[in-house]
């Protein structure tokens, strides 16, 4: 039987689980999907033991995505231009390998749901500098857009990101993210900001085209604040949980062989759960 599993700390609140076990079922794999709380003391030393422990590799989620990248003997190009891996596996010699399918995820959703997005090249601002905005950042740049905008509450962080990904990136005050919204193609929410629990995302959309795309990487609530805001006004929406699993198709492809589809049964599948916290 093949295994995998996602460590965290906590770990409780991953949905990765209920993906992988739908897929698994579904395909008909006799395989298995785990949670597993690691300690950030503890990381080295598990993944260290992944393959004694029957694992095939796992998925990382917080807070050890940037250390499982320097565990790692190899890591893909995503992983390393975005420095912190979610995806790992053993390969044929056992070592251990790292990816980051974030950006792939984000990107390939976008693509899904908002065709055409990036037809006329127009900016693409980006809220937030965290390590989401950051795979985010590199998934549309390596997917042509011309120029980003990053407007974060601590101006540092977004001006070191534009820094690291050179002049098509620039940082704008967080004061300005309504104003500077003007002849945007696409607006992207990389904060936790409407997330439930968390603060509110305080925007103003009305100098946004009404042909600019709103995504948002937040996916509980579902719909967001600010996505009923952009469709209450005629803008195209992407929700976050199609990049949720949409990242979740490689590693399970690399752990059970078999390259999973994003259905609207795994979708409704896992809405359904949301509300469940
Ligand atoms: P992740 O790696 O998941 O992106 P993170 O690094 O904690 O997580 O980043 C969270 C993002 O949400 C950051 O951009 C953060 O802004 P700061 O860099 O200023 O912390 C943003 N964020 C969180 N709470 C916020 C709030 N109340 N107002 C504005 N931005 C907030």
């Amino acid at each position: 039987m093949k295994r995998a599993c996602v460590i965290g700390w906590p770990v409780e609140h991953s949905r990765s689980p209920l993906i992988h076990r739908y897929w698994l079922k579904q395909y008909g794999i006799d395989g298995a999907y785990e949670k597993e709380a690691v300690r950030p003391e503890e990381l080295a030393q598990f993944l260290g033991s992944l393959e004694e422990r029957g694992y095939a590799g796992c998925n990382v989620t917080l807070p050890h995505k940037e250390a499982a990248l320097q565990a790692a003997s190899i890591a893909d190009e995503a992983a390393r231009a975005i420095g912190a891996a979610n995806t790992l596996w053993l390969d044929d010699s056992g070592r251990l390998n790292a990816g980051n399918t974030d950006a792939y995820g984000f990107i390939t959703n976008l693509n899904a749901a908002a065709p055409g997005w990036n037809d006329e090249g127009r900016p693409v601002m980006v809220l937030g500098a965290g390590g989401a905005a950051r795979a985010i950042v590199h998934g549309l740049l390596a997917e042509g857009a011309a120029h980003i905008m990053l407007a974060n509450r601590t101006r540092g962080r977004a001006d070191a990101l534009a820094a690291a990904f050179g002049p098509p990136v620039t940082a704008v005050d967080w004061q300005q993210r309504g104003s500077a919204l003007a002849g945007c193609g696409l607006l992207v929410n990389a904060t936790s900001l409407g997330m439930t629990g968390k603060d509110p995302l305080d925007l103003d959309l009305a100098e946004l085209p009404p042909k600019a795309v709103v995504a948002d990487i937040v996916y509980a609530p579902l719909e967001t604040e600010l996505l009923a805001a952009a469709r209450a006004r005629g803008n195209r929406t992407v929700d976050g949980l199609g990049m949720l699993l949409h990242q979740a198709v490689p590693g399970f492809a690399r752990w059970f062989g078999v390259r999973p589809e994003v259905s609207p049964g795994l979708r409704d599948h896992i809405a359904a759960s949301l509300g469940e916290g």
